[in-house]
């Protein structure tokens, strides 16, 4: 079986494509490095043809609200065209919990926009909606950032570690297609401000993180409820302190 893997050079898809490869799949690590581009359709024909599944976990170079919402629907756009000539089977995209719940997010719209696309188009489909992942909180804390301050609202998460979500992708790449959305978390909640202020500490980094909670998170407030998964989510199973340690004893 052919999978296609979208950003198959990014932290997720590097991942999923040496995983799905062990397990014996014949895989194409597709993205713009290697002259695919999802965005301007060079390189995409080729790229599909003969290929069963296409993994998307793609990601916008700007997350500026304009630019991101136009790379998820082009790219969206001409993926879903590309695979229906090229007769693909199933398409899967990986999203994140809650983005339907936080409109004020320009980024979070994107992926809504991502995600209606792929419900309307002819092609089966299992969306992944995943948390943040634990190697992002360095991004939410820069994204939070003014001066020595970082600026945090204290709303909970259940960040999750980006081998479980490739795993998890790996599971779903192999199996049928769901036709519908499946929620992928961490196993611990943790709150957003507690999540950025260990990894500071951790890092020795002498930024402060103050909780404010009206600040908002790429444009929007959150609560308790934003980003946190149903009951029914899957459930992967490295712990937030765990990789912390290991990622400061690897610089
Ligand atoms: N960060 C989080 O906490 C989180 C949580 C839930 C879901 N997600 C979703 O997870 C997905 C993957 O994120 P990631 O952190 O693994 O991304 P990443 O490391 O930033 O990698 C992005 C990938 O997208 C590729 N790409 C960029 N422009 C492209 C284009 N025009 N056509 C095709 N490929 C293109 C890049 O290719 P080059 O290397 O060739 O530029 C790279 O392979 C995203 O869709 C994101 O929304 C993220």
């Amino acid at each position: 079986m052919k999978i296609v893997v979208i950003g198959g050079s990014g932290l997720i898809g590097s991942k999923l494509v040496s995983n799905l490869r062990q397990q014996g799949h014949e895989v194409l690590a597709a993205s713009p490095s290697s002259g695919v581009n999802a965005v301007t359709g060079e390189g995409l024909a080729n790229a599909l043809t003969g290929a069963s599944v296409v993994v998307d976990v793609a990601n916008s170079p700007s997350f500026e609200d304009k630019a991101v919402l136009e790379f998820f629907e082009t790219s969206g756009r001409n993926l879903l065209a590309a695979e229906e000539a090229a007769g693909v089977r199933h398409h899967i995209a990986l999203s994140v919990v809650g983005a339907d719940r936080l409109p004020d997010s320009g980024y979070l719209r994107a992926k809504v926009a991502q995600e209606r696309l792929i419900k309307a188009s002819k092609i089966p489909y299992t969306i992944i909606r995943a948390t943040q992942f634990f190697e992002f909180v360095g991004g939410i804390a820069q994204s939070a950032t003014e001066g020595d301050t970082v600026r945090l609202p204290s709303a909970l998460m259940q960040p999750i570690v980006s081998d479980d979500v490739a795993a998890a992708l790996a599971d779903v790449a192999v199996g049928e297609p769901r036709n519908g959305t499946v929620e992928l978390a961490g196993p611990e909640p943790i709150r957003m401000d507690d999540f950025v202020r260990r990894f500071l500490t951790a890092k020795r980094d002498t930024r402060t993180v103050t909780t404010d909670p009206h600040a908002r998170y790429f444009g929007t407030e959150v609560n308790d409820r934003s980003l946190t998964p149903d009951d029914n989510a899957r459930i992967g199973t490295a712990r937030f302190g765990d990789w912390l340690a290991r990622t400061v004893s690897q610089g």
